[in-house]
């Protein structure tokens, strides 16, 4: 009696390393990482985010220096976040002209602006004294119209400043129109908006607002974004929305617990489709390798690889660096 070989052998294709190489059905490049980083108004040294291993709220000096080693590495982009020395209800020092997300762009527009994308977060929670996305009613609720107004102010400083792409993510109502129409009216109508589109309430935010500095001081976001059960529809008309309003590419945020709605969104678009792996992603990676528990730099770019190839055209990353550095 013979013995029954298997017809097929997939496994042919996966016997070396330059053979699953070259038949490699997703590939990364480090132009299409983008590193968000933190600046601190006041600081004199570089400040280590506790629950963000490797990752600093950085002096405008610490910024520069990361900014060219991304630069360096082949980073596509960068986005910045700012934490003011003070802040106020209506984030103020969002729109302040000499505000530190402004002197920051300044910074890294003259430093990297040839060579990688410069980019802003635009919202008010960095900036609120109360922690929330936008202004609030009297009774305590994020007021969206107020709101929409108070970032057309935001984004036109930034672009005043020299901000390369508006990436609102404050998730209001018809933010992308608003900002579209400001930054038209002012002059800058070759700056591109990338919405936050898909954007869910997660509990992986945390270290982000230890890092930005910008917990709600009451309340949380559960009414202005996504409900993680939310609505089987709600990303594609989020996503549809930012488009008719003008958005020029969409994001999904988180990244690795939504890979089923990049998808939908990555078949759905003709828009170029950013994912942003967010700070929880990076904690629990980060977490388990100190612990021994994974093989931290596998996981780093198999997660990565995910992202690519569940649709995402770019991925906001605060391994950029290092990745980029890698994939050389
Ligand atoms: C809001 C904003 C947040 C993040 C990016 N933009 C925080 C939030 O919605 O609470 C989170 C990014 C991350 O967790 O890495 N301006």
């Amino acid at each position: 009696m013979t013995a029954q070989f298997p017809a097929a052998r997939p496994r042919r294709l996966r016997r070396t390393s330059p053979m699953r190489r070259m038949v490699a059905g997703t590939r990364l490049h480090p132009a299409e990482l983008v590193l968000p980083m933190f600046v601190k108004e006041g600081i004199d040294e570089p400040n280590p985010i506790g629950s963000m291993p490797g990752v600093f709220q950085h002096t405008r000096d610490s910024l520069r220096k990361a900014a060219h080693e991304a630069a360096e590495a082949g980073v596509g982009g960068l986005i910045l976040f700012g934490i003011p020395a003070v802040k106020d209800a209506r984030g103020s020092a969002g729109d302040d002209p000499d505000g530190i997300v402004q002197q920051g762009v300044a910074d890294l527009v003259a430093e990297v602006g040839d060579a990688m994308v410069v980019m802003t977060d635009t919202c008010l929670d960095e900036f609120t004294d109360h922690g929330h996305c936008g202004v609030l009613t009297a009774g305590g609720e994020v007021d969206n119209d107020a709101t929409l107004e108070r970032y057309a102010a935001v984004a036109v400083a930034q672009a005043r400043a020299g901000s390369q792409v508006i990436a609102p993510s404050g998730m209001m109502d018809g933010q992308v129109a608003a900002i579209r129409a400001a930054l038209d009216a002012e002059g800058f109508e070759q700056v591109p908006i990338l919405a936050y589109s898909a954007k869910y309430a997660s509990a992986f935010y945390g270290p982000f607002r230890e890092a930005a500095e910008c917990a709600p001081q009451f309340g949380d976001r559960n009414a202005y974004q996504q409900d993680p059960a939310g609505p089987v529809g709600e990303a594609l008309r989020e996503v549809r929305l930012d488009l008719a309003e003008g958005a020029d590419a969409v994001m999904v945020k988180p990244a690795l617990l939504y890979l089923d709605i990049l998808r939908q969104v990555r078949d759905e678009v003709d828009v170029p489709v950013a994912a942003y792996q967010i700070s929880g992603e990076y904690a629990m990676i980060e977490a388990a390798a100190a612990n021994g528990w994974i093989d931290r730099d596998r996981a780093i770019m198999e997660s990565l690889v995910a992202i690519r190839r569940a649709g995402a055209d770019m991925i906001l990353t605060y391994w950029a660096t290092e990745a980029a550095r890698r994939l050389r």
